[in-house]
């Protein structure tokens, strides 16, 4: 299996139901495939009222199971060949008729009997009116089917199909498509179990009420951390300085300000943790005296004294805990990094040089070096964020593997 993409080589059963919001699975079908997932879909009757079958068997390059009984199939027994080779099921959108039907173990259509017949991981998306949503037996069809251990995303709140507001709509198909990532990391990814702290973005230090001394981190890079490692299993714990990103689905956000506000949650966070990794810019300055009325403009210079911060992976004495540092640097690259693993006792650093044209702040791409405790460096080519990110992981998992 292919790491650096959860998805891919996996495969999936995608179960339609007859809901109006089925048009939405054909996006998931086409990301699902997108990313590398053999992706079968199953069509219950209502479904197919809504979806045809050829729309998914274009974007899935798979046969469409409609029907149980079909002689014509290219599955000999369609239920139970599935449900043997899914790796997860998914029903989305599933109507509160499909619902019922499972919490009772009705099997009038391929779909229940492959839900029935395997033993993967199964995802059920719920969309229906509200009421529909609401009334009793419906929860109590959920309550009892998560009790069996079944996985419920949504509904969300919003404008359904009748025109009106409230809870029942089907969450949106890139939302999905996190909590799929999330629960088959869990599941089958190598980081299960492990539980891991990143750090993202630049800290903001207050000069008066309305300025702030900060730097130019956007927290891509933590982010893309935070995913690929919740995309393998781990259970991420990300602190964020501000940023405009929004938190990976799967991961506990915990958002922070200053760099003494990132230290505070940084210690409130590791005590159970496995790792850190402190990829946020963090200010080495704070002003000495942040004022508490807004400084005026006046003709004078302006004078402001700064004070060092915390250093946080410093303060970390656990030895427990691996520590993984990040170096942006503008000159001396490799030294500078070199001398902060030994001085902050880390088991490997990540060095970037900011002024790479296209790399580093702000950027989707980033050009990194890591350097592991025997001051060995591997300069990795410019890459996506994202993909650098398992590289990270990759050297980090046997760290892991010989501490614990
Ligand atoms: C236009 C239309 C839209 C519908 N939308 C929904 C829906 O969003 N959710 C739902 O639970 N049922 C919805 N239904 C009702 C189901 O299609 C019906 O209960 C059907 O028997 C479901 O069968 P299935 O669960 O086997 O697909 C809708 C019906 C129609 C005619």
């Amino acid at each position: 299996m292919n790491l650096s993409n959860i998805l891919s080589e996996t495969n999936i059963v995608l179960g339609v139901t007859g809901s109006i919001s089925a048009y939405k699975s054909l996006t998931l079908a086409s990301r699902l495939t997108q990313l590398g997932a053999n992706v079968n879909v199953i069509l219950t009757e209502g479904g197919s009222e809504f979806i045809t079958p050829l729309s998914y068997r274009t974007i899935t390059q798979n046969p469409v199971v409609t029907n149980s009984f079909d002689v014509n199939s290219a599955y000999s027994v369609n239920h139970v060949y599935l449900a043997k080779k899914t790796d997860v099921v998914i029903v989305y959108p599933a109507t509160a008729n499909s619902i019922a039907k499972l919490a009772v173990g009705i099997c009038d259509n391929p779909l229940a009997t492959t839900i029935l017949s395997t033993t993967a991981p199964i995802i059920i998306a719920p969309a229906m009116e509200t009421n529909m949503f609401e009334n009793s037996i419906t929860q109590s069809n959920i309550e009892n089917l998560k009790t069996r251990g079944f996985h419920f995303i949504g509904p969300d709140a919003g404008h359904l199909a009748s025109g009106a507001l409230g809870l029942g709509r089907l969450t949106e198909p890139e939302e999905m498509l996190g909590h799929i990532q999330f629960i088959l990391g869990k599941t089958r990814g190598d980081f299960s179990g492990k539980k891991i702290v990143i750090t993202a973005g630049g800290t903001q230090e207050p000069v008066d009420p309305v300025r702030i001394l900060t730097n130019l981190s956007s927290g891509k890079m933590g982010y893309s951390l935070a995913t690929a490692a919740r995309d393998r299993g781990a259970t991420v714990t990300l602190i964020s300085a501000p940023v405009s990103l929004s938190a990976p689905i799967g991961t506990t956000i915990h958002e922070v300000k200053t760099a003494e506000d990132m230290l505070k949650s940084v210690h409130e966070n590791i005590k159970e943790a496995d790792a850190i990794i402190m990829a946020a810019a963090v200010a080495d300055f704070k002003p000495t005296n942040s004022v508490g009325k807004k400084i005026k403009k006046s003709d004078d210079n302006f004078t402001m004294r700064l004070s060092p911060t915390s250093d946080i992976l410093k303060s970390i004495s656990d030895t427990k805990i691996i520590k993984v540092g990040f170096a942006a640097e503008t000159d001396n690259l490799i030294e500078n990094a070199k001398s902060k693993i030994t001085s902050k006792k880390l088991a490997m650093i990540i060095a970037n040089d900011v002024t790479i044209p296209g790399a580093g702040f702000g950027s989707d791409e980033n050009q990194i070096s890591i350097i592991d405790q025997d001051l060995n460096v591997e300069s990795l080519p410019l890459n996506s964020k994202y993909e650098i990110s398992h590289t990270i992981l990759d050297r980090l998992l046997p760290l892991l593997q010989r501490f614990k």
